[in-house]
């Protein structure tokens, strides 16, 4: 009888601790989806079985146009879901300083080596940090990179063509674009050739993989962790296994090595960062955290938009056709400007911008509390700490502003007027106001560079293995497919280019 007794009262108990605080919004005023115990609005995303921005975007098509933001719960935890585009861009630029800081998991006592990134950072910190590293990423300096760039996309054509030769079945285009990525970022960010697209065994890139697996343990933790946050008040969990971070620090260490020894001292991301060692006095650590973040923010996000501009060109024969002539008509002269010039090969990055976003929400930190006017047009106060999330999927997918979203069709972009639509908060892929993406230019670079090299060098398609349509994966924040990628790839002889 006792255990009868012990076990409803805990259930009992339970069950209280869980909900009592589900009449969070709607004691505001403000609506939202029915909340579930435990799962609260994500009832299948808390238990990883379907991807987060699923379900966000299923919550964001029930009430769009009839509120202008909805509170939702991430397990316990309240939080709000914004949903009016306007809305959106006063976040970002307007009301910046009510939402000055990102939402992660991370933070400096669980992840050393991100201590510099200012994507983690928070206040005086993001300024100071964002403030040192921004001199490394104007227009000029990214057009410094262009060489590497452009010699990394060579190697990228004899690797294909070599494959083809050989017989090779092709794997994932996901891990050829993880290859061009980390052999791109290594050469710009450490001065080191990582050899990744030539070697299968690459280290760094075997060490990039592990960077960034979701592994179940992380999760789970997070998740008790937010169910339960008092009992973790004093334990992180590490972010990055101890080998990790052991391989930066001494790529690190070798890369400042070798970059004092050489006389060759080209004016790359390294350069800049042991000048900026110089005046801050920094040590090893610094260095290392300022070059991981580059390494961090610039690997996966490239190389998703790359594998999903050149999937979405092997389904759309025409775009491919189109784009191909677009290049042709440079008779070879491939340059940083020339590139930049291209208006076809613009639009179909946007258009895979569109439609694959790699982050697709993001989720801001209320830093001061502030007074929004709900669905009434009536006043409601958003408490400091509450989290905000910033749909970027369900708005680049939402039919009112980007007719049948589905559809890979570059030419939305002809005469589209990015300010004006970033202004409206309808597309911001790199993010908008004071803490819009560093690394634009250069991952804009990087990308259209190969999808130019590629797309004049082979007719790609679609392999039947390619499992669609492309669905993200349950357990990752990124715009990564369940399946892999499969395209065949045809070399195009020159005169028929
Ligand atoms: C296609 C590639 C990329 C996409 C779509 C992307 C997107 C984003 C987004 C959405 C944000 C958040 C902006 C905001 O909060 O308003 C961001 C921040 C950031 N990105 Fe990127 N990014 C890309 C590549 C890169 C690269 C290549 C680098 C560096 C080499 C980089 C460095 C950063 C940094 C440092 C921040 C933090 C800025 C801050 O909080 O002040 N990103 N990025």
């Amino acid at each position: 009888m006792f255990w009868v007794i012990l076990s409803v009262t805990s259930v009992t108990l339970l069950y209280f601790y869980l909900t009592w605080n589900y009449n969070y919004w709607r004691n505001r005023g403000i609506n939202g989806p029915k909340p579930r115990p435990l799962v609260g609005t994500f009832p299948k995303s808390a238990i990883y079985l379907r991807n987060f921005v699923y379900e966000l975007d299923d919550i964001y098509k029930t009430f769009r146009g009839k509120c202008p933001f909805v509170g939702i719960y991430t397990y316990r935890q309240p939080e709000l879901l914004i949903l009016d585009p306007k809305l959106i861009n006063e976040i970002f630029v307007g009301k910046f300083k009510h939402f000055e800081n990102n939402y992660t998991n991370y933070n400096k006592e669980n992840a050393r080596l991100f201590m510099r990134n200012p994507f983690i950072l928070r206040d005086q910190e993001w300024k100071d940090n964002r403030a040192d590293i921004s001199p490394a990423f104007t227009t000029l300096k990214t057009k410094q990179t262009y060489p590497v760039v452009d010699r990394m996309c060579k190697k990228l054509t004899k690797f294909i063509k070599s494959q083809i030769e050989n017989g090779v079945p092709f794997t994932d285009t996901k891990e050829i674009t993880a290859k061009f990525t980390a052999d791109v970022i290594c050469s710009v960010a450490y001065g080191l050739e990582a050899n990744a697209i030539e070697n299968n065994n690459s280290e760094f890139l075997r060490v990039a993989h592990k960077l960034f697996a979701t592994s179940n343990w992380k999760l789970w933790f997070i998740t008790f962790k937010s169910i339960f946050p008092y009992l973790f008040k004093y334990y992180e969990m590490p972010f990055l296994a101890a080998d990790v971070e052991k391989y930066f620090l001494n790529l690190t260490d070798e890369a400042i090595r070798i970059r004092s020894q050489s006389v060759n001292k080209p004016d790359d991301y390294l350069h800049f960062l042991l000048k900026l060692k110089e005046k801050r006095n920094f040590q090893l650590n610094d260095v290392a955290a300022h070059s991981i973040t580059f390494f961090l923010d610039a690997y996966e996000t490239s190389s998703i938009i790359l594998t999903h501009a050149l999937y979405r060109l092997a389904k759309n024969e025409n775009c491919q056709r189109k784009l191909r002539q677009e290049i042709a008509e440079l008779n070879g002269d491939l340059s940083f400007d020339s590139l930049s010039n291209l208006s076809y090969l613009d639009q179909v990055f946007n258009e895979t911008l569109r439609i694959s976003t790699p982050g697709f929400t993001m989720s801001k930190v209320c830093t001061e509390k502030i007074d929004l006017l709900n669905h009434e047009n009536r006043p409601v106060t958003i408490e400091k700490d509450t989290v905000i999330h910033i749909p970027i999927y369900s708005i680049h997918n939402d039919p009112e502003y980007f007719p049948e979203p589905t559809i890979f069709n570059p030419d939305r972009f002809k005469f589209a007027d990015l300010k004006s639509l970033r202004d409206n908060g309808l597309f911001f892929p790199f993010g908008h106001g004071p803490r819009m993406c560093l690394g634009m230019r250069f991952s804009t670079l990087q990308i259209k560079a190969a999808i130019a090299e590629i797309v004049s060098n082979f007719h790609i398609s679609v392999n039947a293995r390619t499992k669609e349509p492309i669905i993200v994966k349950p357990k990752d924040f990124l715009y990564l497919a369940i399946g892999e990628v499969y395209l065949d790839y045809k070399v195009i002889e020159k005169e028929n280019k």
